[in-house]
């Protein structure tokens, strides 16, 4: 039976965000950005985890970085221990320092800064038995063996071969610590294969559920906040025990982001 529990959650509102550069297919700078519009659906976000029951601490916006609301990829936190970030596009390295000042000023005393280019929950997605990895497009499979020696759980590799779907948590919703969703197609053959290994009931997410970022969303154990365009998903979810609740991001979608990438979570 999907169980929820409280959550802590850190968000960056988007107060500054544009789209200025493009650093993944979903971004073109030549569409008109509507920030007004991406705040107020930013602030539906944070105001549902709130009334879900789940703590949100918001950190500083840093004018002239537009991706910083795109808080999972400002760290990954497991057991309090906090692995920074290297970026791999020039326009979003110095998110890693901020972020990672967010923590000292926060009492996180253990925390490293990688070696390796690696884009925090972006690519990582802890399962609470498995750290899953992404790699292909930002985070180097070198820092997978960095976050392993770190936290000191055992991290699955995991192949992105989809320039659409260029971070895994774009392809891979984790529900609780037995079952995922996922959309094959963004994996290699042998990433596949791996899924299919471990995660032999998982939920398969359609084309069109991936084409709206459908699984780019935060699952309590229970409840499983995600884009409201993932109607598809929404009712495999339920069909499974779980409750959708679906939020309107679009704004945010022309970013290449939406409810997980806006969500970074903070074990203690
Ligand atoms: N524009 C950002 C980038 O391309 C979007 C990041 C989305 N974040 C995520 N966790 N998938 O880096």
């Amino acid at each position: 039976m999907p169980t929820s529990s409280p959550r802590h959650y850190l968000m960056c509102p988007p107060e500054h965000f544009t789209v200025s550069y493009a650093i993944n297919p979903w971004m073109d700078p030549s569409q008109p950005v509507d920030t007004g519009l991406a705040l107020r659906q930013w602030e539906t976000l944070r105001d549902t985890y709130r009334r879900l029951g789940h703590r949100v601490d918001v950190i500083e916006p840093v004018p002239g970085l537009p991706d910083m609301v795109f808080a999972a990829n400002g760290a990954t936190v497991i057991d309090g221990k906090v692995l920074g970030v290297r970026f791999a596009n020039p326009e979003r390295v110095p998110e890693g320092p901020a972020y990672l000042a967010w923590f000292k000023e926060h009492g996180y005393d253990e925390h490293q800064e990688p070696t390796h280019v690696n884009e925090g929950e972006g690519d990582f997605l802890w399962t609470g038995k498995y750290l899953l990895a992404g790699t292909g497009f930002r985070t180097e499979r070198a820092a997978h063996a960095e976050a392993q020696e770190f936290f000191g759980y055992p991290v699955i590799s995991l192949q992105l071969v989809d320039p659409r779907y260029y971070h895994l948590d774009t392809a891979l919703l984790v529900l609780d610590e037995e079952n995922i969703a996922y959309y094959p197609e963004a994996f290699s053959p042998g990433s596949r294969r791996v899924l299919e290994r471990l995660y032999p009931d998982a939920i398969i997410a359609s084309a069109q559920d991936a084409a709206v970022l459908g699984l780019n969303a935060v699952s309590d154990g229970y409840h499983v906040v995600l884009p409201a365009q993932a109607t598809g998903l929404a009712a495999r979810l339920r069909e499974r025990g779980y409750e959708p609740v679906p939020v309107d991001l679009s704004e945010l979608l022309k970013g290449g982001g939406s409810v997980k990438c806006c969500t970074l979570e903070i074990r203690a």
